[in-house]
């Protein structure tokens, strides 16, 4: 069995999706589809496979019963508390051996596109994802962003590297596409892996 946690949209098979974006919620809600239809307030075009869950949550699975985990831009949106416990559960459900894979956006790559000057000072924290919402106060852009949520820690590989060791993975920092995940092609997404952390362990 493989887990995508924090799937979006990509909800590629062979793989159990995992979200609890509130829209993915409203969608299994034949009432609020039905409203929806007429109000269009909300995006309900989430897949109905998806797997509900609140990641911030123990996981619903068995101790040693996964074959590998994947997550892509979904862990920097947790705390560094959250994280850690998140990445823990992923080692408990993970079978001696099987996968863990994260990719998250590189912090260090931000802080260096500011330092050499290619990231003006004022757009350097934007860049970063962790303010809530947008500078731009239009009701519009109020709207469309209430819904999102900002970056609550961030890593460098080799800060992802030791946390993965430390909960009991051999971990290595991975290129895109790199990877001992058979159907990664299916996976992974070419933009999600640009100025990105990539880091793939398995389980000892
Ligand atoms: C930036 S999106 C990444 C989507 C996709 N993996 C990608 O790389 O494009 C982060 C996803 O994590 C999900 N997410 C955030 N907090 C979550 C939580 N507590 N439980 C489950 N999913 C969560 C969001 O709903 C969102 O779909």
């Amino acid at each position: 069995m493989k887990l995508n946690l924090g799937c979006g949209s990509h909800i590629p098979d062979g793989w159990t999706n995992v979200d609890y974006a509130l829209g993915a919620r409203l969608a299994k809600k034949p009432f609020f589809r039905t409203i929806n239809k007429k109000i269009k307030f909300f995006k309900l075009d989430w897949n109905e496979k998806i797997y509900l869950h609140d990641l911030t949550r123990k996981l619903p699975w068995a101790d040693s019963s996964i074959d590998t985990v994947y997550s892509s831009h979904t862990l920097e949106h947790f705390n560094k508390e959250d994280g850690r416990r998140l990445l823990s559960e992923c080692q408990r459900v993970l079978r001696q051996g099987g996968i863990l894979r994260i990719v998250v956006p590189d912090l260090m790559y931000e802080v260096t596109e500011y330092i050499e000057g290619r990231t003006l000072a004022d757009d350097f924290i934007e860049r970063l994802g962790v303010l809530n919402g947008t500078t731009n106060r239009t009701l519009k852009s109020k709207l469309t962003t209430f819904f999102q949520f900002p970056h609550k820690c961030m890593y460098d590989n080799s800060r992802l590297i030791e946390i993965f060791n430390e909960i009991g993975f051999d971990a290595y920092k991975k290129n895109a596409f790199d990877s001992d995940i058979e159907d990664i092609h299916v996976i992974e997404l070419e933009g999600r892996t640009q100025n990105a952390v990539i880091v793939e362990g398995r389980k000892r």
